[in-house]
């Protein structure tokens, strides 16, 4: 390993030279690693690269210092997108809906960042041009397209820029939701009912209508469910019950769209976003929605990018008409 690849690695760029460092690390002796933030700073600066060449020794010491500073990223909720694996998505075109924050941005970031060309899209302008120099800036090919999930030309237009551009489609990240209601369901307005069915589920399906005579062998579907999906909450129930529908959309797309295209669903557990602000801003729901995860923490946007972006890679090419739960071990389901 060169000095130049092995300085590479180590500050997060972490393509080839970081599947070296993890099959280094197996090599090595977990129990010999001692974790400080002071041996993480010694392992970025200057001196180890002194030397002309690296020996496997001192670059197994270094990848176990970066693979245990990754763990107590993932452990603290830190982790970044700037950790990444690989370029698994390379020459690939993604459609992310509701993308221009939160969860949605997230996995647009990762998908570009390993590689692919995204096209994010949200109802107002403004969001789309703001979220598209952010993701510029990080030497990301993107495409910025305004569509409210609702309105068919929009999505119809979605489709067309992006095949215009870029010739097909190969991941499709239906992202979009509302929860415009904290009523029981027996009080909930027939036009709310209306909004949640309308935007939550039947935009996924009306979306994927107009997508799939461009998606071809090898291609993927990814829902975003929620965890409420398996025990929709009081305070959330008609959404709750919109996110159960999508398991079974799930299920049946995943059929109906076999085998050229996989279709997966994710359930995420809480994510601190402007979405969940109303639950994850109070600071004592907060700590019980912690308490009830086995990790004791809320979820991070990128933590669900991860999941979503190993739904849709070939890691998971035998995985269709399933729904991932990314909850931090939060009771879901048997
Ligand atoms: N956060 C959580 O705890 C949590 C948990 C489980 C599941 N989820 C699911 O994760 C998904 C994303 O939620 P989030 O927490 O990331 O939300 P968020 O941070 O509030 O972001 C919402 C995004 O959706 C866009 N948007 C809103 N309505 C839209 C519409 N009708 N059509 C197109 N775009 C629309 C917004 O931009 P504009 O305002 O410009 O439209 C924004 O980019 C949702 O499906 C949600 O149900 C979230």
């Amino acid at each position: 390993m060169s000095k130049q690849g092995l300085q590479h690695g180590l500050e997060g760029g972490m393509g080839t030279t970081d599947n070296l460092l993890r099959r280094l690390l197996w090599r090595n002796d977990h129990r010999k690693i001692i974790m400080s933030s002071n041996n993480i700073h010694h392992a970025n600066s200057a001196p180890f690269f002194d030397i002309p060449e690296i020996d496997a020794s001192i670059s197994q010491n270094l990848s176990c210092l970066v693979i245990c500073k990754r763990e107590r990223e993932i452990r603290e909720g830190r982790m970044t997108s700037k950790i990444i694996s690989g370029k698994r998505f390379e020459g690939k075109v993604v459609i992310v809906t509701a993308s221009t924050q939160g969860i949605g941005f997230s996995i647009a970031e990762r998908f570009g960042l390993e590689g692919a060309s995204v096209v994010i899209s949200s109802r107002k302008q403004k969001n789309v041009d703001e979220a598209v120099e952010k993701l510029k800036a990080k030497g990301i090919k993107v495409l910025g397209v305004v569509c409210h999930v609702s309105n068919a030309q929009q999505r119809k237009n979605l489709i067309e820029t992006t095949v215009q551009k870029y010739g097909k489609i190969d991941i499709v990240v239906s992202n979009a939701a509302v929860n415009p209601s904290t009523d029981s369901i027996l009080e909930t307005q027939e036009s709310v009912l209306d909004k949640l069915w309308e935007i939550n589920v039947k935009a996924a399906i009306l979306l994927l209508k107009d997508a799939t005579p461009h998606m071809k062998k090898g291609s993927s579907v990814i829902l975003i469910s929620s965890i409420g999906g398996y025990h929709p909450h009081s305070s959330m129930a008609m959404y709750g019950v919109t996110k159960t529908a999508l398991f079974g959309l799930t299920k049946v797309l995943a059929a109906e769209m076999a085998p050229h295209t996989r279709v997966n669903c994710i359930a995420p557990g809480f994510v601190p976003t402007h979405f969940a602000d109303f639950i994850t801003g109070n600071q004592t729901i907060r700590k019980t929605i912690e308490d009830q995860t086995l990790l004791q923490r809320l979820g991070s946007t990128d933590d669900m990018a991860s999941a979503v972006a190993f739904l849709a890679s070939d890691d998971a090419s035998y995985i269709t008409g399933e729904t991932l739960v990314v909850a931090g071990g939060m009771p879901s389901r048997l």
